[in-house]
């Protein structure tokens, strides 16, 4: 793939902001380049040093993990940044577009728009699987990022592989970009080991679901070190805080952890699953690859007003396109699946269903 012909010219040639921590790369000396306050930060810890903008050691920690290599590793404040910023490195509002397949994460659609490029959906087929015929008529000159999620969210499926194999073979004009936010929580391996086939192939993770790290933020993006170097370009200098890297060098070694909670977090699900299979106002429960599932309710708004009411919070789907009378329930613990359990059943038993 000639890169250079898909990435907007003022990035490709962009000057990037030379940072004081990128001129000198060791720990030990006098640091006299970059503003500090010498003195601490009135806390236990000391935070008073920028921190490393490439995020190094996270990056090798994640590579031996993801088993890629680090210079093929973007590190995001959440994958957020990293949908933020392919968009910005690829596309003008009048001469670009991308492919959205609702229902799917509603921030690929936010982003579009915030940055005033047109989006085109091409929706799910019925039984939430990518509709390939439609998509690749859809795939124009203009088209420089597709966004597929599989796992989907709020669907919970993984899209078939072979599908997927059928755009990266087919669409080499843009970039594909698979978001595996809930691969963790799924039997399939994930793309990122296609990388070095697919040129083109951009894979998202985040620590925010299996890693249980929603609050320290860290997106990543896997892709060819040619895109990586561009992420790179036009990131905020230090978007990972020093807070988070240390906190999550300290995770990432505690992978019994993630093992053990994605175990458990199944376990929950299908516990979850057959309980509201028993319920009668349960209309459809939906296949899951991930650590949520939705579910079609009889009633679905009134039923999610009473849980609220209950302070139990589901995400209510019902408006969204083709998730009529749906809720999402992510997996929570065994006590809180119960509870939501008994509620739901109250909510039923009183309105006679
Ligand atoms: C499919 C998908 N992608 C990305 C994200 C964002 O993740 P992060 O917390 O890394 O920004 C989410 C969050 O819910 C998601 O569902």
């Amino acid at each position: 793939m000639d890169y250079k012909k898909y990435i907007l010219p003022h990035i490709w040639n962009l000057k990037p902001y030379s940072s004081a921590r990128d001129e000198f790369k060791g720990t030990e000396g006098i640091f006299l380049d970059a503003n500090e306050n010498p003195i601490g930060s009135g806390l236990e810890e000391d935070f008073n040093r920028y921190p490393d903008p490439l995020q190094w050691q996270i990056k090798s920690q994640i590579a031996k993990i993801k088993n890629c290599s680090t210079d093929e590793i973007f590190l995001g404040n959440g994958s957020d940044e990293a949908i933020d910023l392919l968009i910005r490195m690829t596309c003008t509002p009048d001469a670009s577009s991308i492919i959205v397949c609702p229902p799917t994460y509603g921030m690929y659609e936010v982003s579009a728009s915030i940055n005033n490029v047109p989006l085109i959906k091409v929706n799910l087929t019925s039984e939430y699987q990518l509709n390939i015929d439609s998509i690749l008529k859809t795939i124009d000159s203009t088209t420089r990022l597709l966004f597929i999620c599989s796992p989907n969210n709020p669907t919970g499926n993984l899209m078939k592989r072979e599908d997927i194999y059928k755009i990266l073979d087919s669409f080499q004009t843009g970039f594909v970009v698979i978001d595996e936010a809930y691969i963790d929580f799924s039997n399939e391996p994930s793309f990122i080991q296609e990388l070095n086939r697919f040129p083109q192939l951009i894979v998202l993770q985040t620590l925010s679901k299996a890693y249980g790290l929603a609050s320290l933020r860290l997106g990543m993006a896997f892709a060819n070190p040619t895109i990586i170097n561009l992420f790179n370009k036009i990131k905020p200098p230090y978007n990972i805080g020093g807070a988070t890297q240390r906190l999550v060098q300290k995770a990432l070694g505690n992978s019994q952890f993630v093992t053990k909670s994605i175990q458990q977090l199944k376990i929950n699900k299908e516990k979850l699953i057959n309980d509201l299979k028993h319920i009668k106002g349960v209309s459809t429960i939906f296949h899951s690859d991930a650590n949520f599932i939705l579910v079609k309710f009889i009633r679905a708004q009134e039923l999610f007003d009473y849980l609220i009411s209950q302070k139990i919070i589901a995400r209510n789907r019902s408006n969204v396109e083709l998730c009529n009378d749906s809720i999402r329930i992510t997996i929570g613990l065994e006590s809180e699946n119960k509870e939501l359990i008994q509620k739901i059943k109250i909510f039923y038993t009183e309105n006679n269903v």
